[in-house]
């Protein structure tokens, strides 16, 4: 007779069936989406005696909304200078070709496209909001243009999310000199100019001194932003640029610049000491209590702060200089703030109360980097306003539907008296349904926690856990990292196009090849 298998066989066959049946299934389940995309139900033309609802930016606030809203209930328009969503957290990733560029990128056509009703979406940038005669002012300031460039749309209902630009404080040589990491363009600037960097390195007969500028890679800001940038570089460094051009390698340095005491100031005290022993184990240089105070177009100069209290002016040369001292209010949103009396003190954004309603107005709401909201300027928060500005429309547009037909049926009840009973019931039944729509309780931001990667395959996260917070940092982390940011990832071909690029880039390396 056949021998019985042990517990462990059984177990493990088990095990493999599962694994074989979810493969199968995840496989399927892709599948379908991805045919689910390709093929969207056909549209109809929204009602034009509907409101019409206007929305500023293709951002996560504005995004996040568009993916909630019922465009049936309004005449729905899209205006932003990029007809596409950016999916920022990957973004440092796409400055040295671990992911290429469009795989972060979602046409805003196509998000539109799958809505039950029709949108319209102009590619546009709003130079100014009237907010007493309720038009916004757009202009179509891209390379082609047509005989109309310039034109008003009027509004019923305003969505600001136009985010926020980079912050320079003024600071002399910055813009002329430094790459900023926020848009598809800064990255791909950046990915161009450290190959060109190394290859004018590498020219015939270059002194060692204009090696060692072109070779050193600045970082100014040590925020989420620059320390992924900085760890994202030196990982090129170590897999690819040290592997095809030794004879210069040994110059290549990464220096992190930040005028605080410390890197990732919104982390935890034990997984900044943790960030930053392994950036400098990763042999970044960390300058802290560093700030810069005027840029050239080779080097730039910073006063640092001594433990003894004084201050020394030191110049850094560089050969590229990424620029990541934060955001600043876009001038579309200071000019909105001079024409409403209640927003004369805002000077970070737009002060929105608990419903992001810009204080002032009745009909102008703000999510976002642009809003003043009391959270902090992330994609998550953005998007949980967003959402929940598509649910507050949601139920905006039931409640004057419902209001609509009980008034319908009253007035009904008052003429006939034949069906009486049964217009009494429906009143009452859509008056129940009303009082449930109507009660909408403010905006709670939910913090999930916060990720960021730190190079070398590391990452740092210090996320909410039962009631808790779990601050942890490792390899580990960083495939939590991964995981976390595929499933975030807007549509089922970014998740598969960012699969791809991680693979690509593992089995052959970055493409260093300067375009
Ligand atoms: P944005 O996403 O910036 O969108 C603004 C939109 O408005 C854009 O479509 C823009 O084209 C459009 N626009 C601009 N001007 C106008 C105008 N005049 N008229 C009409 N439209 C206009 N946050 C996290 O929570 N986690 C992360 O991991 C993370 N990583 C990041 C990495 C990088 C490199 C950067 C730069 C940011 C990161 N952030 C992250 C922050 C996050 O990206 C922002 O907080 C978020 O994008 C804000 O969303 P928003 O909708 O307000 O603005
Ligand atoms: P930031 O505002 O978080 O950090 C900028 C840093 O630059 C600050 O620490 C500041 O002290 C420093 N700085 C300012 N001026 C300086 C100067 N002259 N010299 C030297 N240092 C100077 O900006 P960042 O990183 O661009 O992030 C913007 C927003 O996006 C933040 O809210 C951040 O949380 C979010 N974000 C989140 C990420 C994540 O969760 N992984 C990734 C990237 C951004």
């Amino acid at each position: 007779p056949k021998p019985k298998p042990g517990k462990l066989r059984k177990t493990f066959r088990w095990a493999w069936r599962l694994t074989y049946l979810s493969a199968i299934g995840l496989v399927g389940f892709t599948a379908y989406n991805i045919y689910d995309d390709r093929h969207p139900d056909e549209q109809y033309e929204p009602d034009p005696n509907k409101k019409t609802l206007v929305i500023l930016g293709t951002g996560w606030g504005s995004v996040a909304l568009l993916k909630k809203l019922d465009t049936e209930n309004y005449n729905v328009v899209v205006v932003s200078p990029r007809n596409y969503f950016l999916f920022t957290p990957l973004l440092p990733s796409c400055t040295t070709g671990t992911i290429e560029h469009r795989s972060i990128m979602e046409p805003v056509r196509a998000i539109l496209r799958g809505k039950k009703a029709a949108a319209k979406f102009y590619e546009a940038e709003a130079t100014s909001i009237d907010p007493d005669r309720k038009v916004v002012r757009i202009a179509d300031n891209s390379e082609i243009k047509g005989a109309t460039s310039e034109t008003e749309i009027p509004y019923d209902m305003l969505v600001v999310g136009v985010g926020a630009e980079n912050a320079t404080f003024g600071i002399p040589g910055v813009r002329e000199h430094s790459c900023f990491l926020k848009e598809i363009g800064d990255a791909q600037q950046i990915r161009k100019k450290i190959m060109d960097c190394v290859e004018t390195a590498a020219f015939k007969g270059q002194t060692p001194e204009e090696i060692d500028r072109l070779m050193h890679m600045v970082v100014v800001g040590g925020g989420p932003t620059g320390v992924e940038f900085a760890g994202e570089l030196q990982d090129f460094f170590e897999e690819d640029i040290k592997k095809l051009v030794p004879d210069i390698s040994p110059r290549f340095k990464v220096t992190l610049i930040e005028a605080l005491p410390n890197v990732l100031p919104m982390f935890s005290k034990t997984l900044i000491d943790y960030t930053e022993n392994t950036l400098r184990e990763e042999k970044i240089d960390i300058k802290t209590k560093t700030m810069v105070k005027r840029v050239t177009d080779k080097a730039v100069e910073a006063e640092v702060s001594r433990p003894d209290g004084t201050k020394e002016r030191v110049e850094i040369p560089y050969g590229l200089l990424v620029w990541a001292t934060g955001n600043a209010v876009r001038p579309i949103i200071k000019d909105l703030t001079t024409k409403i009396a209640a927003q004369k003190d805002s000077r970070r954004g737009l002060a929105v109360n608990e419903y992001l309603v810009v204080q002032g107005t009745r009909d102008i709401w703000a999510v976002g980097d642009c809003a003043v909201a009391g959270y902090a300027p992330t994609a998550q928060v953005a998007s949980q306003e967003g959402t929940f500005l598509g649910k507050l429309f949601n139920n905006m547009a039931k409640t004057e539907n419902h209001e609509a037909r009980i008034q319908e049926l009253s007035s009904k009840l008052n003429i006939e008296s034949g069906n009486s009973a049964e217009a009494a019931q429906e009143i009452e039944l859509l008056e129940r349904q009303l009082k449930k729509i109507r009660d909408v309780k403010p905006f709670k931001y939910s913090h999930q926690g916060s990720l960021a990667y730190i190079g070398s395959e590391k990452a740092v996260a210090d996320v909410s856990w039962w009631n808790g917070n779990l601050a942890t940092g490792g390899s580990l982390t960083y495939l939590f990292w991964r995981s976390a940011y595929l499933s975030m990832c807007f549509s089922t071909r970014n998740r598969v196009l960012v699969i791809v690029d991680w693979l690509k880039s593992k089995a052959f390396g970055r493409d260093v090849s300067r375009e």
